[in-house]
């Protein structure tokens, strides 16, 4: 029994990589799962597999850069399964580039999406179960990065938007301990996925893994057990907690 049996789950990002795997974890573990993300095409065919394996899964649309689809995002997950209990606040995307040439909008989307965005998704959950005086049942975990404390090279905006991460999870943790919201932040290490497969095949890329302790990347399911953990009662008592799952690659 993984403790999450019956919570109800939104994740961002779920389109693709890690979103996909947490709602596919999720699903399996026996929670509602709301997958939500701009490509609507591929989370209709994860809600597809996930119902054929007998679990209850719905599909909304999400831009974490519009505070309006979030909100409406939340208005559907309502409709759908009564409200939002768990959020895998996962999406987020990159910009590879010198600092003295990335192009300012670039730099600006990246935070947008990491940082803006894990925030617009967590006060909304925040704000609709204070309301509700549901807050005690809330727990959020926010996909961080290994990039929050260490460098990655030609990723200023990444690197600086996980950090931001990384502090916001405290900051709310903080700010609504009182009233029971549990909020905890995953840094992960690689995990090959779609952000980082292009560069993974290059041979810098080929470089950076032969250089990590173990020589690989994670694999997929890496950050099962610690996401069952964050959105379980064995974690009732873990709030503003930053939780490296990284295979010693930074060591
Ligand atoms: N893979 C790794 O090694 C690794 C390591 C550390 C941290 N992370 C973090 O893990 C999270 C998931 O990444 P991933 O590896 O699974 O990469 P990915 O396969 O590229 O997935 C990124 C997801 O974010 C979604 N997304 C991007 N912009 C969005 C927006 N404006 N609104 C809503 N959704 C948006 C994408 O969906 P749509 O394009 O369909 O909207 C996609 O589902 C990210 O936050 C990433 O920074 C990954």
């Amino acid at each position: 029994m993984s403790g999450v049996q019956g919570r109800k789950v939104l994740v961002t990002g779920a389109s693709s990589g890690l979103g996909a795997q947490f709602a596919r974890t999720f699903a399996k573990a026996g929670a509602a799962v709301v997958v939500a993300a701009r490509r609507t095409d591929r989370l209709a065919a994860l809600v597809d597999e996930l119902r054929a394996g007998g679990a209850t899964a719905h599909a909304v649309a999400l831009d974490v850069e519009q505070e309006a689809s979030v909100i409406a995002a939340y208005d559907e997950a309502e409709r759908l399964i009564g409200g939002i209990d768990t959020v895998l606040n996962n999406a987020g995307m990159n910009a590879v580039g010198l600092s003295v040439e990335i192009p300012i909008e670039e730099f600006d989307k990246v935070f947008a999406v990491n940082s803006r965005g894990v925030f617009l998704v967590a006060r909304e959950a925040a704000r609709r179960a204070l309301k509700a005086g549901r807050a005690a049942d809330l727990r959020i975990i926010n996909i961080a990065s290994m990039a929050a404390f260490h460098v990655i090279p030609g990723a200023v905006a990444y690197n600086g938007s996980k950090a931001a991460v990384a502090m916001m999870t405290k900051s709310l943790a903080r700010e609504w301990a009182k009233s029971g919201i549990n909020v905890n932040a995953i840094c992960p290490g690689y995990i090959e996925t779609e952000i980082n497969s292009d560069w993974l095949a290059e041979e810098g890329g080929k470089k950076m893994v032969a250089r990590f302790p173990r020589k690989r990347v994670m694999p997929i399911d890496a950050l099962d057990g610690i996401a069952l953990y964050l959105a379980s009662p064995a974690s009732a008592s873990v709030t503003g907690g930053i939780f490296p799952i990284d295979d010693g690659q930074p060591l």
